[in-house]
């Protein structure tokens, strides 16, 4: 047995918002096995990226205990936190992110920078991200000449450059038609099945969730259902 990726305790996360406390998640547990790929679901509100961003080191617990990739990230400072994410986790978001005035390889490369590297060695690890989503012929070309699912796809590349073991994706094919969807949902299978990456998807579409291994329902900052992984 492979040791979880994501075991959370009693994970509470509340924001001061003026004179009222809110609280997004409360009393938290989850496993998540190493290699899973995990859908999220609930209605608006409910706590979805609240739990994304405490997964991969975004923001920090209120209480409870955090581990994931073999560190408890509820004790680690700030800087420890910036750190860690770097090596562990990659962020996919709804809108892509990319940055308009780069090419598909410096988006890609952007994550690397961060690093002690040389420039060749950079290289051959941004052609072989792309090259896994499929994009290897659409290096040089901007966002702008991309379609809303090769930019996604061109984003998954780069939350995979540094080869993070948990990748995080908040409504991945939100912005997508279900021809674009589906390739993205596949390319997210591959990569839990064929390369040992744990995903945790929060999605609004069940056709999205019936890809993952498995689907948990969030209502107000609960987990409603949790089957055996
Ligand atoms: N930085 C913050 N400060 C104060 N309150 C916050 C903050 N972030 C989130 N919240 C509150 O926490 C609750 C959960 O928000 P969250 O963004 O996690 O919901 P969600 O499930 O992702 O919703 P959606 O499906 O609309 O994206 C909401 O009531 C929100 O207003
Ligand atoms: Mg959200």
């Amino acid at each position: 047995m492979k040791a979880p990726m994501i075991t959370c305790r009693g994970l509470t996360k509340t924001y001061q918002k003026g004179s009222t406390l809110v609280t997004p998640l409360e009393a938290l547990d989850l496993d998540v096995p190493t290699g899973q790929f995990l859908a999220l679901m609930g209605p608006s509100g409910s706590g979805k990226t609240t739990l994304l961003n405490l997964l991969s080191g975004i923001d920090s617990p209120t209480s409870g205990t955090l581990e994931v990739a073999g560190s408890d990230i509820s004790k680690l400072t700030r800087g420890q936190l910036t750190q860690w994410r770097a090596r562990n986790v990659g962020y996919i978001f709804q809108l892509y992110h990319l940055v308009p005035i780069l090419t598909a390889s410096e988006n890609v490369e952007l994550p690397l920078l961060l690093d002690p590297m040389s420039k060749k060695e950079r290289r051959a690890k941004v052609e072989a991200a792309l090259d896994l989503v499929g994009l290897a012929d659409r290096m040089d070309h901007r966002p702008t000449e991309l379609s809303g699912g090769q930019e996604q796809r061109v984003a998954i590349a780069r939350a995979l450059v540094a080869d993070p073991d948990l990748l995080v994706a908040d409504e991945p094919t939100g912005d997508l038609d279900r021809e674009s969807a589906t390739k993205i949902l596949e390319l997210l299978q591959a990569l839990a099945h064929e390369h040992g990456k744990t995903i945790v998807m929060v999605t609004h579409d069940p056709r999205a969730a019936d890809a993952a291994d498995r689907t948990l329902h969030l209502e107000k900052g609960l987990l409603i259902t949790q089957p055996t992984p």
